[in-house]
């Protein structure tokens, strides 16, 4: 077991490989929290051989006596979570009240959510769009500020709260989207029945995490929270508006899995030995040429969520050193060098220029007009992937 707890983020724009490690350190803990995010979120696990892609479900589930949490700073999606729990139950993985926990603080993604999410990127259009995951992520945490069109897990266990909640806020959003994208009306009825089942399938596992958390914090018992995403698409601290709408930094485990912020223990800072983002946004040391084509090829950098290609570039240390500076990371575990062998040589981004001035501290407002500052080092040829 782990003396403390830990926390596991990633320090560039996601897929450094957080599952992995996740994995790793979940057999020396007790509970697997997830504390940021959704179901934009995507690590693949091999359950009997099999390799298949999470999204929602937390990496500790294939370790007995782990319990694992979907805590309160989570937009839930019930559709994709029983997809998950289906899939994982036929592969004879045992889920259930037991050793998956949901928060009732949770934020439901609704279908309104995943359809507003679409509409408004295509009404961006090509350079101005965020290019999210279309997971409806942005409009359940916007609705989660705005309150009063907010319905959270907890009302999945009241069948009558439930139906009455999806009825209002469903004439609302209707009257929304046809003044604003023309779109057809969404039935509030057919949802009513839809999450009514869901809530009868997940109410044994819908309970507060955040008490079961404390509790456990103070028997001593080690957690693990499982950062989401990459520290350059945090809502407040990475390259906004280009991020995603969670705080999935260390910081953000306090307010997304409520416990204190001396719960957070060890951080576990993920770097992967290039870089990789999905979706629009600066990217300064990125590749489109023949050595980003190189990492797509060999790193398989292509979306789990989505499909997309990934863009890909050198490692940024200097955006890495940021990142880790913000969550207070105490280790890094670097992932994936061995995608490196065979080029001719590797280039690092150790800082800055702006306007021919070398910048001092990263500021992601800065990094649209930032030219990277390389350092060139040797390359190998040999494979040494094991
Ligand atoms: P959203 O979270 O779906 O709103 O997407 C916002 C931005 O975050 C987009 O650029 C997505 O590609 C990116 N994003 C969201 N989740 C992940 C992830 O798990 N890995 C990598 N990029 C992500």
């Amino acid at each position: 077991m782990l003396s403390r707890n830990a926390t596991v983020v990633g320090l560039q724009w996601g897929d450094e490989g957080k599952g992995k490690i996740v994995d790793a350190l979940a057999e020396q803990v007790r509970y697997v929290v997830r504390y940021c995010g959704g179901a934009n979120a995507g690590h693949t696990v091999v359950v009997g051989g099999e390799k298949f892609a999470l999204h929602l479900i937390p990496c500790g589930l294939l370790h007995d006596g782990v319990i694992n949490v979907i805590a309160n700073g989570v937009a839930f999606d019930p559709v994709v979570a029983l997809e998950e729990i289906a899939a994982l139950r036929n592969r004879g993985v045992k889920l259930d009240a037991k050793n998956l926990r949901i928060s009732a603080a949770a934020n439901l993604v609704m279908p309104w959510h995943k359809l507003r999410d679409s509409l408004s990127e295509k009404r961006l259009g090509k350079g101005k769009q965020i290019g999210t995951t279309a997971r409806g992520i942005g409009p359940c945490y916007s609705d989660k500020a705005n309150r009063s069109t907010a319905i959270r897990a907890g009302d999945l266990a009241h069948a009558d709260v439930l139906a009455e909640k999806i009825r209002t806020i469903a004439e609302i959003k209707n009257a929304t989207f046809n003044a604003l994208y023309e779109a057809d009306p969404i039935d509030g009825d057919s949802i009513v029945t839809e999450y009514t089942e869901y809530g009868r399938q997940l109410a044994a596992m819908i309970c507060n995490t955040g008490g079961l958390l404390r509790r456990a914090a103070a028997r001593g018992e080690p957690i693990l929270f499982e950062g989401g995403q990459g520290s350059m698409l945090d809502v407040d601290h990475g390259t906004y508006p280009f991020v995603t709408s969670s705080s999935v930094t260390a910081c953000g485990v306090p307010a997304g899995a409520g416990v204190p912020p001396s719960a957070v223990g060890q951080v576990v800072g993920l770097i992967k030995a290039y870089t990789t983002r999905v979706g629009g946004g600066p990217f300064p040391t990125e590749q489109e040429n023949r050595i980003g084509d190189y990492l797509r090829e060999r790193g398989h950098e292509y979306g789990t969520t989505t499909g997309r290609p990934r863009r890909c570039g050198w490692f940024d240390a200097f955006a890495a050193r940021y990142a880790a500076d913000i969550s207070g990371v105490d280790e890094l575990a670097l992932s994936l060098l061995d995608v490196l062998s065979g080029l001719d040589e590797i280039n690092v981004c150790v800082g800055y220029r702006v306007d021919g001035e070398s910048l001092d501290m990263l500021d992601p407002a800065a990094m649209a007009q930032a030219q990277p500052v390389y350092e060139t080092m040797g390359s190998w040829s040999e494979d040494i992937s094991a």
